[in-house]
């Protein structure tokens, strides 16, 4: 038998599902000015949903101290009872959508940073195929994708190195091939064979700690028993690039960064010993998950197109 709860007192009479969503992104950033940016919202429209939640609950959700927020336990157990009301209605909804076919679903897709250089593009077409699937993708570093990943957030992750900590069914999409890049005029351009020690000798720009490539390039480095000379720090590719330009140093970063950059001339790709390093690009998902139709058509997509791989594969450039 169904039973509602109508009580005048119960929390779920007075909060509604939108306060509910507000206050996920908000305790996620603890910070209310962060939620509206990733909401839209302006920041008193998040304080005033922060406010009537707080009421219907009758118990403080946030508490500041100093310059900080932070959630107070009751903030806590609503931000669990959240992610996991949240699981369940993302689960209903895929379920409604693979009962209606792939006429309109949700798609929830989330990717390293360097696969900006390419996979909006290798999307297109899926979207054009079924134009009633909503898609959401968005980037964060290996770090991130590992968290989203353990709290069930998307369908689909999509990374260049396989987790180690949680059990993923893999499907690989394309390689990615790790090459040094210096700017076009640079001495060690011309060279052949180059050592791989030899780029110990040269100013490096990093990518940030979290980030896959950086993870791929420290193994690199321990493996040849040398260190980089760390010159900049920066937790962008396309900063990476830029600073590369501006004289800053070489580094070691994706072939598909320099998907656009092909025919400039701007780069040269230093030919270095051990280098590329080859690795690959994977969609997984953690094997306990039942992927949607739309999840399952978008792998079938990824992997079955040879025509699709083929252009993916030219966007990168030759050595
Ligand atoms: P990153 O990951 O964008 O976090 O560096 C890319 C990779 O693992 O190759």
């Amino acid at each position: 038998m169904w039973y509602v709860n109508d009580n005048e007192n119960s929390i779920m009479k007075n909060a509604t599902l939108h306060q509910l969503r507000v206050f996920v992104v908000a305790a996620k950033h603890l910070s209310f000015t962060k939620a509206a940016e990733e909401l839209f919202l302006t920041q008193p429209t998040v304080s005033m949903q922060m406010k009537q939640l707080t009421k219907a609950v009758g118990l403080p959700l946030f508490e500041q101290i100093g310059k900080r927020l932070y959630l107070t336990q009751a903030g806590q157990t609503l931000y669990d009872s959240c992610q996991r009301i949240f699981n369940e209605l993302g689960e209903f909804e895929s379920a409604i959508a693979d009962m209606k076919g792939l006429k309109q679903g949700q798609l929830n897709l989330s990717a390293v940073s360097t696969t900006k250089f390419f996979l909006p593009r290798m999307i297109g077409p899926f979207c054009q195929q079924y134009p009633g699937v909503e898609l959401s993708l968005r980037f964060t570093n290996h770090e991130g994708i590992l968290q989203y990943l353990n709290e069930n957030q998307d369908d689909l992750y999509i990374l260049s190195q396989l987790p180690s900590t949680v059990d993923v069914v893999s499907h690989r999409i394309l390689e990615n091939p790790l090459v040094a890049i210096a700017p076009a005029h640079h001495p060690l351009a011309k060279e052949r064979n180059i050592p791989f020690e030899r780029l110990s000798k040269e100013p490096f720009i990093m990518r940030e700690p979290g980030s896959g490539t950086r993870q791929a390039l420290e193994e690199l480095f321990h493996k040849h028993e040398t260190y980089p000379q760390v010159r900049l720090e920066l937790g962008s590719n396309e900063a990476i690039k830029q600073a590369i330009l501006g004289g800053l140093g070489i580094s070691v970063l994706s072939q598909h960064t320099l998907t656009l950059e092909k025919d400039t001339g701007l780069f040269a790709i230093l030919d270095v010993e051990d280098l590329p390093l080859q690795r690959n690009w994977y969609a997984i998902y953690p094997s306990g998950k039942q992927p949607s139709v739309v999840a399952r058509a978008f792998l079938e997509y990824l992997e079955a197109d040879p025509q699709l791989l083929k252009e993916a594969e030219e966007l990168t450039i030759d050595g």
